[in-house]
């Protein structure tokens, strides 16, 4: 028998899949029974190749372990008169000094080793020593690190000196943003819970949410399936299997939600209106009774 995500059926007692070595029957049965029946009412369940075993979570763990200490490497050394150029060799420094690569660095021709989105820009802004933070700046640092073969992602966003309230507000409403998603993450729940809760908590700040870009699954590749928008509906969109690992990072601008791509160097994307933007990013796996937070 072929199941919903085209993988032959198991015998009761074969070795399951997920490599504990127990049998079939002793271990991913009756969850596999539960996919099946969703799938068969309808639902959008991920395929099992997406559900991390405990030995993948093991190792994007570890990968985390370097990505959370790079973000706080820069935390600790971002300030006025840094240049993005700056973070770039620190994360490059910092990475490699701990056994692992910086994901972005030749990933689909981006030249540097982090992503630093400065005000108006959305995502994916390229380090440069033209760059040099000022009072009154907010920058997204969006660090992702391969190590052993696994992949972690997560962002933050700092304020350089005196920042406007506005600015102030908008960085800490959309960490907040994140929080709430987080909130909506239920086991055996749906995806689109959590882009609910941020966009109606966005939309009631008077911000809008980027639709083009979102969040993304990761584990063995930088992005994979499922896309994770923030503009959904709740009880819509993929369910939430334990083992599921994707990222939360809301994009969220002060003015209109429209941007521009059109720069020649072909990354950095910006606010169509010029106004401010900012975004964080976690990095989670869905587990039986909620969630793990694994990198920040
Ligand atoms: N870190 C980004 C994300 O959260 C992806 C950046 S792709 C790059 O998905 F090439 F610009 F690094
Ligand atoms: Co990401």
């Amino acid at each position: 028998m072929i199941t919903y995500d085209g993988e032959i059926e198991l015998g009761r007692n074969d070795e399951c899949w997920c490599g504990s070595g127990k049998k079939y029957k002793k271990c991913h049965m009756e969850f596999d029974e539960r996919l099946q029946a969703l799938a068969d009412q309808g639902e959008d369940v991920p395929p099992r190749a997406l559900l991390k075993t405990a030995e993948e979570i093991k190792g994007v763990k570890r990968s985390a372990e370097v990505n959370v200490g790079v973000l706080d490497f820069v935390a600790e050394h971002i300030g006025e008169g840094v240049s993005t150029e700056q973070i770039d060799q620190w994360v490059y420094d910092y990475t490699v000094e701990h056994d692992a690569l910086p994901a972005p660095l030749d990933y689909e021709g981006f030249p540097k080793s982090v992503c630093t989105s400065l005000n108006e820009v959305v995502c994916h802004g390229i380090p440069s020593s033209d760059d040099i933070l000022k009072s009154g700046d907010i920058i997204n640092v969006d660090c992702s690190t391969i190590r052993d073969g696994y992949f972690s992602d997560s962002s933050r966003m700092f304020c350089i000196g005196d920042v406007s309230p506005e600015a102030r507000k908008l960085v800490e409403d959309t960490k907040h943003a994140v929080e709430l998603g987080l909130a909506a993450v239920k086991p055996w729940g749906h995806l689109g819970d959590i882009g609910a809760a941020i966009h109606e908590f966005a939309r009631s700040q008077g911000y809008s949410v980027v639709r083009e870009f979102g969040g993304h699954g990761i584990g063995l590749e930088f992005h994979e399936e499922p896309f994770v928008s923030f503009v959904t509906r709740a009880g819509t969109g993929m369910v939430l299997v334990p083992g599921l690992m994707f990222t939360i990072e809301p994009m969220i601008n002060l003015g209109k939600y429209r941007i521009d791509m059109s720069d020649p160097n072909g990354w950095t994307v910006r606010t169509k209106d010029g106004r401010l933007t900012a975004q964080w990013e976690v990095q989670i796996v869905i587990t039986e009774d909620g969630y793990e937070l694994l990198s920040w």
